[in-house]
């Protein structure tokens, strides 16, 4: 079987916040020329009072299923990405089953901060490819807004809020025609856990513990490691830089997203970019950037797409899909 990547959706909550109000509202000792230098982003949306994980991650899915020409019968898992779910349990995959009003199947949440996403792809692969499931919709939705210390210059400015899903149709690998998933690389390494986490609990619908970031510390970590397992990924299925039509990376920094570019060998233009509107939304920003990127006609039938995150853990990975 073979995983087909049938439909993309994306959510953003209807407040985006430019870093001038940002700095403005909440009194932060911040520019927008420090933001945008350093990291490219201009503005992020924010969720409305009692808009939660699931609440976002469940119109991605609608919009997934929709460019899917799929119907709710047709999904038989749900795999979330988050680390701000709406509660430690039930799963924000099954609030959101219940908001699709699917009443049958499976679903759970999958933790791994920015790479949420590639760690979900490559799980639901696995169970398309055992042929544990054959309808899946993979979300990676995101309320960081609810785990930033605002008086925290240095990580506030820098996350958004938002969702983004894919729909995947398993396939006979004879009918897929090369399309579909083709692996995922995924890594973790425990010893640098500290650099990046949340100090206490979280949730999307009220937590205690915030974000923490040795932000110089994880860009030393992000560009070595990011192009490792892209390289790990070509390499996997006989390809090399220049089979890349696209690449689709996690939506950190600008900078990050630059060095990616160049160790690739890609031009921006090859490079999809939502940083500057979207900032970080974790798990949220690689499927979002699909979605912008298949609706706007640049990925096109056919086309290489890489995809890569690096995120708390530390954890990191690639994907890479035939459209
Ligand atoms: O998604 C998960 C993965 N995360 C990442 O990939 C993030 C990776 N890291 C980064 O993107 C960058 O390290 C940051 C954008 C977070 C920070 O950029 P930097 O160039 O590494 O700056 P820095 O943290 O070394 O701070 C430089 C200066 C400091 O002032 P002093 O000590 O030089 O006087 C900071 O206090 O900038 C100051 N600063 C700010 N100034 C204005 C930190 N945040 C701000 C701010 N506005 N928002």
């Amino acid at each position: 079987m073979r995983a087909l990547i049938a439909g993309t959706g994306g959510y953003l909550p209807a407040r985006s916040v430019s870093n001038d109000e940002l700095a403005a509202w909440k009194g932060l000792d911040t520019t927008d020329s420090w933001i945008a230098e350093r990291t490219g982003i201009r503005c992020r949306h924010i969720a409305a009072e009692g808009e939660t994980a699931s609440d976002l991650g469940a119109r991605a899915a609608l919009a997934a299923l929709a460019q899917a020409g799929a119907g709710v019968e047709e999904v038989d898992a749900i795999l979330v990405a988050t680390s701000t779910p709406d509660s430690a349990f039930p799963a924000t995959a099954v609030r959101i089953q219940g908001k699709l009003g699917i009443t049958r199947g499976f679903g759970f949440d999958l933790a791994a901060a920015c790479t949420g996403f590639v760690y979900a792809l490559g799980v639901a692969d696995a169970l398309i490819r055992t042929g544990q499931a054959r309808g899946v919709l993979v979300i990676g939705t995101e309320v960081y807004s609810r785990i930033l210390d605002w008086t925290d210059r240095g990580t506030c400015v820098l996350f958004g809020d938002g969702a983004g899903a894919v729909f995947l149709r398993g396939v006979a690998a004879e009918h897929a025609g090369g399309r579909g998933l083709l692996s995922s690389h995924l890594h973790a390494d425990g010893r640098f856990g500290d650099i990046l986490h949340v100090d206490g609990g979280a949730g999307s619908n009220g937590g205690t513990g915030v974000v923490r970031m040795a932000g110089r510390e994880v860009f030393k970590h992000a560009v070595t490691k990011l192009a490792a397992a892209v390289d790990e990924a070509l390499a996997a299925n006989g390809l090399g830089h220049a089979d890349i039509g696209w690449l689709v990376p996690h939506q950190a920094n600008l900078r990050i997203i630059e060095a990616m570019g160049k160790k690739l060998h890609l031009p921006l233009e090859r490079v999809v970019v939502t940083v500057d509107r979207h900032a970080n939304t974790s798990a949220a920003s690689i499927p979002l950037a699909l979605a912008e990127a298949t609706r706007d006609g640049r990925i096109q039938r056919g086309d290489l797409v890489v995809m890569e995150a690096i995120g708390g853990g530390l954890t990191w990975g690639a994907t890479l899909a035939r459209f």
